[in-house]
Formats: C-alpha cells, sequence, structure tokens
C-alpha cells in the first residue's frame, strides 16, 4: 500500500490558472472545532491582525490554497495572526473556486462557506487547482466542441487500468459506531449511482480478503498521515486510484436519514467513490464532486458534470 497517497488533484486540461509553490500537505496541530471561531474574522481584510486567522492559514494551508516558502518562519507571516499578501491571496483563489465575489477579505459569504463541512481530499494539489480551472472543452461523439463542465481529476489522472473494470470492495473500521451496520446498503446504492454511467461493476467481499477497494469509519489520527479533525470541517476522504481506501470521519454525526445537525452517509459515499475512480472536486454546486455539503443535505444523484467526468476518464457507458 502506498504510504504517500496521491491526494494530487488535477486541473483543467488547457488553462492553469493558478500556480503555487508545492504545497507541502505537512498536518500540523490538529484543530479542532477549528471554525466556531471563525465568525469574528468576518470583515478582516488585508493587513489586519485578529486572533483566528492562524487557524484559517492553516485550513486554507491543508486544502492547497496556501503555502510559505520554507524560509525561516519568522521572516514571513506562517505562524501568525496577520493577514498577509498570501492569506489574501489564497482567499482570493478559494473565492473563485466557489464562485463567490473575488475580494480577498473575508467577507459573510465567504466565512459562511469556510464552515461548511467538507471533504478532506485537498482542492488543490502540486500547484495545480482542480476546481474551477476548467473551463474545459471537450469532444463529444459527434465531434463537436465546446461542452463546457467542471468536473477534474487528480494530477496524473490517475485511473483504473483497463483490466480493472470489477471492482471488489469491503468494509473494516478501526472506530465502532452504531451507523457502521448501515454501510452494506448505503455503499450499495452510492457504487450503484456510478455503474450506471460508466463500466464499473462493485461488489462486497468479507471483511479479511482481498479487495480493491476498503471503506471504513476512523477518527483522529489514523495511520495514513491525513488526521481527522474531529466534529465539523472534515467529514471523510479517499485516495486517487488505485489505491482504493475510503475513511469516514467516525466524529461526526452520521445518517442515513439525516435530520438536524445529521450528515448523510450516503451522499458523502457517492461523492468518496467518486474519488476513489479518479475524479477530483467540482465547481459545480449541484455536483456530487463539488467538496462541501452542509448537514440535513442529501445529496445522492450523479449530476450530468459527474457523469462526464468519470465518461472522459473511462468511456462513456455502456
Ligand atoms: C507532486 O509532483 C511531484 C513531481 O511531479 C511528484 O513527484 C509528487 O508525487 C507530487 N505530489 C503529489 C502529492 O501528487
Ligand atoms: C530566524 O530569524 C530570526 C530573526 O532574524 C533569528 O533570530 C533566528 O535565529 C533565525 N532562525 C533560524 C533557524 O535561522
Ligand atoms: C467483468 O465481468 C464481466 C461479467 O462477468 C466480464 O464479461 C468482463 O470481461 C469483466 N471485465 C474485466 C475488465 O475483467
Ligand atoms: C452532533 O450532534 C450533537 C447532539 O445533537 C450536537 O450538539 C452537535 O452540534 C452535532 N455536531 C455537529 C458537527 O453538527
Ligand atoms: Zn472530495
Ligand atoms: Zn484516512
Amino acid at each position: 500500500m502506498n504510504i504517500f497517497p496521491k491526494f494530487s488533484l488535477f486541473l483543467g486540461f488547457f488553462i492553469l490558472l493558478f500556480h503555487f509553490i508545492l504545497p507541502q500537505l505537512v498536518l500540523s496541530r490538529p484543530v479542532k472545532q477549528p471554525f466556531k471561531s471563525l465568525q469574528p474574522l468576518e470583515g478582516c481584510h488585508k493587513g489586519q491582525m485578529v486572533k483566528g486567522l492562524y487557524e484559517l492559514k492553516q485550513y486554507l494551508k491543508k486544502f492547497g490554497y496556501l503555502s510559505y516558502p520554507q524560509l525561516n518562519n519568522s521572516l514571513t507571516h506562517a505562524n501568525d495572526d496577520e493577514l498577509d499578501d498570501q492569506l489574501e491571496a489564497a482567499v482570493k483563489t478559494y473565492q473563485l473556486n466557489y464562485n463567490l465575489k473575488v475580494t480577498g477579505t473575508l467577507d459573510s459569504q465567504t466565512v459562511k462557506q469556510l464552515m461548511v463541512p467538507r471533504c478532506g481530499v485537498p482542492d488543490i494539489i502540486n500547484g495545480t487547482s482542480s476546481m474551477r480551472s476548467g473551463k474545459k472543452r471537450h469532444h463529444d461523439g459527434s465531434n463537436t466542441l465546446h461542452t463546457v463542465s467542471h468536473f477534474s481529476f487528480f494530477s496524473n489522472m490517475e485511473k483504473w487500468p483497463d483490466s480493472k473494470r470489477n471492482l471488489t470492495y469491503r468494509f473494516h473500521s478501526s472506530a465502532q459506531i452504531s451507523v457502521v451496520q448501515d454501510l452494506q446498503s448505503v455503499c450499495s446504492k452510492a457504487f450503484a449511482r456510478w455503474a450506471q454511467v460508466s463500466h464499473f461493476t462493485f461488489k462486497e467481499v468479507a471483511e479479511g480478503t482481498t479487495a480493491d477497494i476498503e471503506i471504513g469509519f476512523h477518527r483522529g489520527d489514523h495511520g495514513d498521515g491525513y488526521a481527522f479533525d474531529g466534529q465539523g470541517s472534515t467529514l471523510a476522504h479517499a485516495f486517487a486510484p488505485t489505491d482504493g481506501r475510503f475513511h469516514y470521519d467516525a466524529d461526526e454525526n452520521w445518517s442515513t436519514n439525516p435530520g438536524q445537525n445529521m450528515m448523510d452517509l450516503e451522499s458523502v459515499a457517492v461523492h468518496e467513490i467518486g474519488h476513489l475512480l479518479g475524479l477530483g472536486h467540482s465547481s459545480v454546486q449541484e455536483a456530487i464532486m463539488y467538496s462541501s455539503i452542509s448537514s440535513e443535505v442529501t445529496k445522492r444523484d450523479l449530476h450530468s458534470d459527474d457523469a462526464m467526468g468519470i465518461q472522459y476518464l473511462y468511456g462513456s457507458s455502456k
């Protein structure tokens, strides 16, 4: 198993909008309840020093938006609470990716978006932003151009080889929570949605046997280098092909039928399976591959943007 996960998120085909210095996926101290404290940042703009900006920097770093040159840290604002040039640039890129007004200030819409729970897979890897770079143009079957979409891939377009279309999956959790018992039915429905628009089939196998994909609940630091963060913020993550790992954060409030403060297991499964197959994040809010989802929301049906993404990688459906 690959120790360095290929969280290498891809990018637009033709236009690379953003270039960052190789972001190191360094995870510093886990931020508990990261953005309960974000509200005070509302209205913050460049030059200001406000408590909580350090945590925001950690967040934007984690998702690929911010990296400081590896200098003596006392020469940069990497470890303080100042809204410096780098942070302003990162906020602008974030705003662009999330279809917000690009101001570089922490206006209320931006603060609101930052507080929505999200997937742990970064939006930008190795300097390449996936989400917005693409007014991607594709040839469709009839060879006419100009389909505009926003799906994306991992940076090296990792995908399953042609010999792998009948994938197996198994469950294994290091954290036992009550919804573990629902995983089988939830994931079988989630896999079926992708099977419908692709050549893939998915079959569950017993926990002890080898499988292409492994799904389970884990909490905090669970040994893959991408520690979960307790309640809120990061919900789950999955690795690019052909790694096959898909982890739910066991500390969230999971449900098969979400009400107040509850996250929908199946919506998140459909999203993470997209990563397992090679898709990155999309800037289309209605797409399954959009990175964030609020509690109480169910979003289980693939959007045409998702289907186009998978078909771009593997060819059109049956
Ligand atoms: C970033 O790019 C370098 C060079 O292309 C590659 O070796 C490395 O694996 C990439 N990192 C990630 C996280 O994809
Ligand atoms: C970093 O810079 C500060 C101030 O210029 C200096 O006091 C410190 O010794 C430097 N640290 C390193 C590791 O170079
Ligand atoms: C997947 O399974 C089907 C049905 O058993 C078979 O026809 C097909 O060749 C398999 N595909 C691959 C790539 O092994
Ligand atoms: C999880 O549920 C508890 C009890 O209802 C609630 O206090 C908490 O805020 C919820 N957590 C999240 C992240 O919504
Ligand atoms: Zn994701
Ligand atoms: Zn994990």
